[in-house]
């Protein structure tokens, strides 16, 4: 089983990315550029370019299609405006998804990443053989970290790399959960409580 299509949150809905996006995530990106920045290592004027959009988007058409990651736009109801982005990807191994994620500049603090990626955490524990999903973020990213740590997912270690875009320091929070974000919900535990 696939991760679905179309997760409907609302008020706003992921998509998977289609080369129809294009133009609206280049122009999301072309209004966030400043805000991406420091921790997307792509966050460059070419991003901009619905061209380049479009291509790297049909590259990620194969991908989903052969299982190596699941990209997503985050929508508005009308369908107008690309929100942000949430992607999944086998990259760090079997038996794992890691969720990767940003929001427009002018939609941050809304708690749209907390929506997104507890939907998508529920979403990748249902794919066959996914045991265990994964947040990777640096240590200087505070609103990142936010996001884990508010749904519940344990920092299981700290990894020293080559920091990759320049607001990263190279100490890298490694996030992880194992039982899906809707089971604390039924629970009667918050978010936020951290189990
Ligand atoms: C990280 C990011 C996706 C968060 O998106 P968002 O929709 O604003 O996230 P939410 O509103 O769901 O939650 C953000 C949380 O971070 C907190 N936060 C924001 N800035 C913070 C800061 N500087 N220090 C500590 N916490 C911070 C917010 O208070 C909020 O927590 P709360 O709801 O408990 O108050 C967004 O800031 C972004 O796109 N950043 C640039 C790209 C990026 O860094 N992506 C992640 C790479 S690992």
């Amino acid at each position: 089983m696939t991760p679905p299509e179309r997760v409907d949150l609302g008020d706003v809905v992921l998509e998977r990315v289609r080369p129809a996006h294009a133009a609206l995530v280049a122009r999301a990106v072309a209004e966030s550029l400043d805000h991406l920045r420091p921790f997307m290592p792509w966050a460059a004027p070419e991003a901009t370019d619905p061209e380049f959009q479009r291509g790297r988007i049909e590259t990620l058409q194969e991908q989903w299609s052969s299982g190596e990651s699941y990209e997503y736009v985050l929508l508005d109801r009308a369908g107008a405006r690309v929100l942000g982005s949430f992607g999944l990807m086998t990259r760090r191994g079997r038996g794992t998804l890691e969720i990767g994620y940003w929001v427009h500049a002018g939609e941050v603090g809304r708690g749209l990443a907390t929506r997104a990626v507890a939907a998508l955490t529920d979403a990748a524990l249902r794919v066959r053989g996914v045991r265990k999903v994964l947040v990777y973020c640096d240590e200087a990213n505070a609103a990142s970290a936010a996001i884990p740590r508010k749904l519940g997912f344990t920092l299981v270690r700290v990894e020293e790399v080559a920091p990759s875009a320049p607001g990263e320091t190279g100490r890298q929070l490694v996030w992880m959960r194992d039982r899906p974000v809707a089971t604390d919900a039924r629970g009667g535990h918050p978010q936020g409580t951290g189990q």
